[in-house]
C-alpha cells in the first residue's frame, strides 16, 4: 500500500514503505532517463549515478581522515582511510557491469550525451585533489597529502616520509598510515586502468566526447602518481 507523505517543505508524494522512505527510492529510482532505446544504455547511466555515488563517499571518509590527521589522531584517520578503501574497491569492481560494452552496442547511444564526459566529474576532481593534484581555480578542500605533511612536520620529520621509511623501527604507526596512504593512492590509479580498459574495449583509439585523444590520452594519465613522496620513498630508502 503506498502512503502519502509530505515532506519539510510540503510537497507531497507517495512513499511504498518505510525502507523506501528512508532511502529516497522513490526519488533515487527516478532518475534514470535513457536517451535512446539502446539496450545498453541503462548500464552505461546507472554505472556513471552508482560511480559518482562512491566518489562521494570516498570524499566523506577522506575528509573525516583528514580530520584526524590534523587532530594528531593517527590511528583514526588510519580507520576512515580503510573504510575508504572498501569503497575503492566497490569503484574497481562497479567498471563489471560495462565490461560486455561492444564498440556497436555503445554506438547505439553514444551521439546522444553529445560533448557530455567524465573530464567534467566535480566529485573525481575534488578526489584528486585530497590526494594533491593541484588545481588553482578550484576552492581548497582538505588533501591528505597535506595533512600528512603537516602531521609530519609537527613531529619534527623535516624530511618528511623519507625520514619515516628510512627508520621504520621507529615509526611503526606512521608507517601503517604511508601504507594505508599507498593503499588509497594505489587503488585510484587502478580505477583508472579499468577505465582505460573499458574505454579500450567499447570504443578503441577513437576521440572522447570532450575532444581528447581518447584511451591515448587517459593511458598517459595512468602513469600519474599519486602521493609521488610515497612512491620515491620506495627506491630511496632500502640499501
Ligand atoms: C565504457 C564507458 C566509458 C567510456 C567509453 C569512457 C570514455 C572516456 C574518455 C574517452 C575520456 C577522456 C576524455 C574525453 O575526451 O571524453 C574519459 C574521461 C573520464 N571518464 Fe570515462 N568513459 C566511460 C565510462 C565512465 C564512467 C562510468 C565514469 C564514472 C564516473 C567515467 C568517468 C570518467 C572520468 C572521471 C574521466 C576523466 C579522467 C581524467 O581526467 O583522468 N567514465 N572517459
Amino acid at each position: 500500500m503506498k502512503l502519502m507523505m509530505t515532506d519539510q517543505v510540503g510537497r507531497s508524494r507517495t512513499a511504498s514503505s518505510e525502507y523506501a522512505q528512508y532511502a529516497c527510492l522513490d526519488e533515487l529510482l527516478d532518475l534514470q532517463w535513457p536517451r535512446t532505446e539502446a539496450a545498453a544504455e541503462l548500464s552505461f547511466i546507472i554505472t556513471t549515478q552508482v560511480m559518482e555515488l562512491y566518489f562521494k563517499l570516498l570524499h566523506h571518509e577522506w575528509a573525516a581522515a583528514c580530520a584526524k590527521l590534523d587532530d594528531n589522531d593517527v590511528r583514526g584517520a588510519i580507520v576512515d582511510l580503510r573504510r575508504g578503501h572498501g569503497v575503492q574497491d566497490a569503484l574497481i569492481a562497479s567498471w563489471e557491469a560495462l565490461r560486455t560494452l561492444t564498440p556497436a552496442e555503445f554506438d547505439e547511444f553514444r551521439d546522444a550525451f553529445g560533448a557530455a564526459s567524465g573530464v567534467q566529474s566535480e566529485l573525481y576532481r575534488d578526489l584528486e585533489q585530497a590526494l594533491g593534484v593541484p588545481y588553482p581555480s578550484r576552492p581548497r578542500l582538505p588533501s591528505l597529502e597535506e595533512a600528512a605533511t603537516k602531521l609530519l612536520e609537527r613531529r619534527g620529520l623535516t624530511e618528511g616520509w623519507r625520514d619515516v621509511y628510512a627508520h621504520c623501527a621507529e615509526y611503526p604507526e606512521l608507517i601503517d598510515l604511508g601504507e594505508a596512504l599507498f593503499d588509497a593512492a594505489d587503488r585510484f590509479t587502478r580505477w583508472k586502468q579499468r577505465h582505460l580498459l573499458s574505454v579500450w574495449r567499447s570504443m578503441g583509439a577513437k576521440q572522447g566526447s570532450a575532444g581528447t585523444s581518447g584511451a591515448d590520452w587517459l593511458a598517459r594519465g595512468v602513469h600519474q602518481k599519486y602521493l609521488p613522496e610515497l612512491w620515491d620513498v620506495r627506491t630511496e630508502c632500502w640499501a
